[in-house]
């Protein structure tokens, strides 16, 4: 299959083009070579390569960030994969654009868990673009699937796990504070993008959540990260309110993958199971990354 993939530099947009690569035509775009916000080269690019599935890694990610740069994350989030649907609709070809648990509330008690049929009602301004981003799909595209992940976490982000990292390994802390009252469910981007080649290969429509089964607290997730990591650190239980952040985040984010497990399209692992074979695979990376790169730290709220 001729596939495009937007967003190509990012955690999951290289993780897919390493995984799709090998078994499809693949052309993979990073920021500098496709800026989805702009309608123009996005209508030439989908002229000039004629992909059969665009999938759409691009996003302005930063949740915090967000909230200050209103008009970038409306553009990116909200018009870019608009712009990527009506140009699909023009040429032809299937849009497989990727949101997140951050469309609902988070007001079910955990560990209920929210499914495609829930009504969303995003908090932050990440949230409310990423859900401004789906309706735009759906109102231009019929031939699409939108694909809801949450808690990425892979070899190419700088994330929750970096920060772990850095804090316990570069910073040397023998302690640190984790909320334990934000429930949901880190989610491998190498195994979601095994699971986008198997949606892209059964051609497959409609609404997805796309998460690793299982659930957590992120106190949880640190002390079982940190654990297989074999990193010795106290790893203290601490309310959010102790790290106050400029976007509100969901109090509960635990995703089910009905719609894959009806479909019998289901791919996703236990949680732990994928984060352990990942520090396996990937502990002497991570610890030297994190050894090379001097950037300051965040905080714990900031994840
Ligand atoms: N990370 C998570 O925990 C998480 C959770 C739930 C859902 N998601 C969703 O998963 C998808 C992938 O996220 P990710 O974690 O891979 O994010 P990421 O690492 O920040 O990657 C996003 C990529 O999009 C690119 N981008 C930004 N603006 C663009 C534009 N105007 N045109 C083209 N590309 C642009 C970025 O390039 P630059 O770096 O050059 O700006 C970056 O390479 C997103 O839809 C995100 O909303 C992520």
């Amino acid at each position: 299959m001729n596939i495009l993939i937007t967003g190509a530099g990012g955690l999951l947009g290289r993780e897919a083009a390493a995984v799709l690569a090998p078994r499809h035509k693949v052309t993979a775009l990073t920021s500098w070579e496709l800026d989805i916000t702009d309608p123009d080269r996005v209508r030439q690019a989908v002229q000039r390569l004629a992909p059969e599935v665009v999938l759409n890694c691009a996003a302005f990610a930063d949740v915090d960030a967000c909230e200050s740069e209103r008009d970038r994350a409306l553009a990116v989030n909200a018009a870019g994969p608009g712009n990527l649907a009506l140009a699909l609709a023009r040429y032809g070809g299937k849009l497989i654009h990727i949101s997140t648990d951050y469309v609902f509330d988070g007001q079910k008690p955990p560990p209920a868990a929210y499914t495609e049929e829930d009504a969303p009602n995003p908090l932050s301004w990440y949230g409310k673009t990423k859900l401004a981003g789906e309706n735009a799909v759906k109102e231009v595209l019929e031939n699409h699937a939108i694909v809801r992940t949450a808690w990425l976490y892979g070899r190419h982000g700088r994330g929750f796990l970096n920060l772990l990292i850095d804090l316990t390994v570069k910073r040397r802390l023998a302690e640190i504070r984790v909320v334990e009252d934000q429930f949901g469910t880190p989610t491998w981007a190498w195994r979601l993008a095994q699971q986008l080649a198997r949606l892209i290969e059964a051609d497959a429509r409609g609404l997805f959540h796309a998460t690793a089964e299982g659930w957590c607290s992120r106190y949880e997730l640190a002390r079982f990260f940190l654990e297989q990591m074999g990193i010795d650190c106290r790893i203290v239980p601490c309310p959010s309110t102790e790290f106050p952040t400029p976007a509100v985040r969901p109090k509960n984010s635990i995703l089910e993958n009905k719609g894959l497990k009806d479909a019998g399209l289901n791919l996703m692992r236990d949680w732990q199971e994928d984060m352990a074979e990942f520090a396996a695979k990937f502990r002497e990376q991570l610890l030297s990354l994190s050894k090379a790169d001097d950037k300051p730290s965040k905080n714990l709220g900031d994840i």
